[in-house]
């Protein structure tokens, strides 16, 4: 059975007025996602992904164009239904991280659902079976300085995962990470990938997003390509293997040097 569309955006356009000078961010962005597609968004800096990100992510409007998120009109939304879509049908990764300082892995997990008014009983278990997905069970009790920045980063991915959100949306999650760990958080997404999960994964390298199953790229606000990646059956190789590894060797197959626009989190480039 064919999968639904989850996100349509049609013409989006995206101006910021600040003070004389008027910023066209996006200059008419149309594109569409399937459930269960794993898409990566990639563009040099200022092309506007974190706009386009902010829109997707219900945190900001467009100007003008459409965006149908799930078959609902985001437009038509007042400000409580954005707030709900926010906290539950949409899962946000930050690259840092973003996690409460004072609050234990657990208790950092089950925030979204205390927005969402669920009983304590019924949050704990639910953040713990999110840790437990992100291989963090025994960790539930630290507190983020307790953890690696990979760790912290799984923590932030247990939080999106919690609401079981229709969307996994990550903005350079592995822009503060050392490349293990970067590998760490690569393969999770996969993993989530491959058990049905819908992921929009913004990056700015290449590797990164070679990870993912499609790679569509923006410049100076508008769409300029958009692609099956490279390595597109990657996800059909044994797992444990290191994700950007197996980019590596999908690439040199190709006799493809890859588009990195910068080097990695570590500086060290493939
Ligand atoms: N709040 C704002 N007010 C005015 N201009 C903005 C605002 N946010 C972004 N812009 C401008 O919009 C354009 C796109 O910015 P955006 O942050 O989306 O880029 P980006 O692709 O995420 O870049 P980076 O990789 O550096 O994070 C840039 O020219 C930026 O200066
Ligand atoms: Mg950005």
């Amino acid at each position: 059975m064919a999968q639904p569309v989850i996100v349509e955006l049609h013409d989006v356009i995206k101006s910021y007025n600040t003070g004389a000078a008027q910023v066209q961010a996006l200059r008419g962005v149309s594109l569409s996602v399937t459930a269960g597609e794993y898409v990566a968004i990639i563009g040099p800096s200022g092309s506007g992904k974190s706009t386009l990100m902010h829109i997707l992510g219900c945190l900001d409007v467009a100007t003008s164009g459409s965006y149908l998120l799930d078959g609902d009109s985001v437009e038509e939304l007042s400000e409580d239904d954005l707030a709900q879509v926010r906290n539950r049908r949409i899962g946000f990764v930050f690259q840092q991280f973003h996690l409460l300082p004072t609050l234990t892995a657990w208790r950092n997990v089950e925030l979204p659902l205390c927005y969402a008014g669920m009983p304590k009983a019924e949050r704990k278990r639910r953040a713990l079976a999110a840790l437990e997905q992100v291989g963090l069970a025994d960790r539930a009790d630290h507190r983020p300085n307790e953890l690696s920045g990979g760790q912290q980063q799984r923590v932030a991915i247990a939080r999106a995962l919690v609401t079981d959100p229709a969307i996994i949306l990550a903005d350079e999650p592995t822009g503060n990470l050392d490349s293990h760990s970067s590998d760490e958080v690569l393969r999770l997404l996969d993993g989530l990938h491959r058990s049905g999960r819908t992921i929009l994964l913004i990056t700015h390298e290449a590797d990164v997003a070679e990870a993912a199953g499609r790679v569509i790229q923006v410049r100076d606000g508008k769409v300029v390509d958009d692609h099956e990646a490279a390595d597109r059956d990657h996800h059909l190789h044994p797992a444990g293997k290191p994700a950007v590894d197996r980019l590596a060797v999908a690439k040199r197959k190709s006799g493809q040097s890859g588009r990195a626009e910068s080097g990695r989190a570590d500086g060290t480039t493939q």
